[in-house]
């Protein structure tokens, strides 16, 4: 059977409660179902900053108005939440977060699951996502997060927003843009798809299936290889 190298990026949406805590069973029912390997090469998983993130970004935002820096506090919680991952894949995982594409080079050689957060300021996890996926040469990169997919407009403002099954580059940009103001390039505020995974999706031939976290029933599917794709799945 062809063996095929994924990143899967996992949104820090899911990862918290409404209170805070972490959802631990969440963080299980993931790795209980990314822990079987036998379809893949090589699996990476990207995790997000989620709410925490967005707490620290906000308290550095006020009391400095330094944008990069606010940034450099969500990638130290998205390190701290991929650092769940790693804990609960024990063996299965290499045990440290690479904190640049060189190190992530170096993991990659051990053969075992990688976790990552944040790269560098500017930028969110789905592009982290997609400069490793361009760099493993992944086929495929799945989103998981906290609706079914990408939709027509804003899901949690307009109940008749439609999931879009399919969609190209070209229609993604112009729906990012639209649906975002000039938040569209602040720390915390970058929405699935920044401005930096719109460039390497332009120029790369990765899938991206973009699908729900919530309910892990369809990502399960795809996972063991019964359905092709979930959510939304964005093509050429
Ligand atoms: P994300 O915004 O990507 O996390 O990273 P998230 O919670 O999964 O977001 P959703 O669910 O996709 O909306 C948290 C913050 O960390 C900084 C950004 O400020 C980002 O908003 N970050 C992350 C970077 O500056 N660089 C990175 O490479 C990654």
């Amino acid at each position: 059977m062809d063996k095929k190298n994924i990143v899967i990026k996992i949104g820090g949406s899911l990862l918290f409660r409404r209170t805070m805590e972490i959802d631990s069973q969440k963080v299980e029912e993931l790795c209980n179902v990314i822990k079987n390997k036998e379809s893949y090469d090589s699996i990476v998983i990207v995790v997000g900053g989620g709410m925490i993130a967005r707490e620290y970004i906000e308290f550095i935002r006020k009391h400095t108005k330094n944008e990069s820096l606010a940034d450099l506090l969500g990638i130290q919680v998205s390190r701290i939440n991929a650092q769940l991952f790693v804990s609960y894949l024990k063996d299965l995982a290499y045990p440290l977060i690479p904190k640049t594409i060189e190190a992530f080079s170096v993991a990659h050689l051990s053969h075992r699951i990688i976790i990552m957060g944040g790269l560098q300021p500017g930028q969110s996890t789905t592009s982290v996502a997609l400069e490793i996926a361009e760099y493993i040469q992944a086929e495929q990169v799945i989103i998981l997060t906290d609706v079914e997919g990408i939709y027509n407009k804003d899901p949690n403002q307009f109940k008749d927003a439609k999931l879009l099954e399919n969609i190209n580059k070209t229609e993604l940009s112009s729906i990012i843009f639209k649906e975002t103001d000039e938040t569209q390039a602040s720390a915390g505020e970058y929405r699935i798809f920044d401005a930096v995974s719109l460039q390497i999706l332009k120029r790369s031939n990765i899938k991206v299936h973009v699908g729900s976290g919530k309910d892990l029933s369809k990502f399960k599917d795809f996972w063991e290889g019964k359905v092709k794709r979930i959510g939304t799945l964005i093509s050429g």
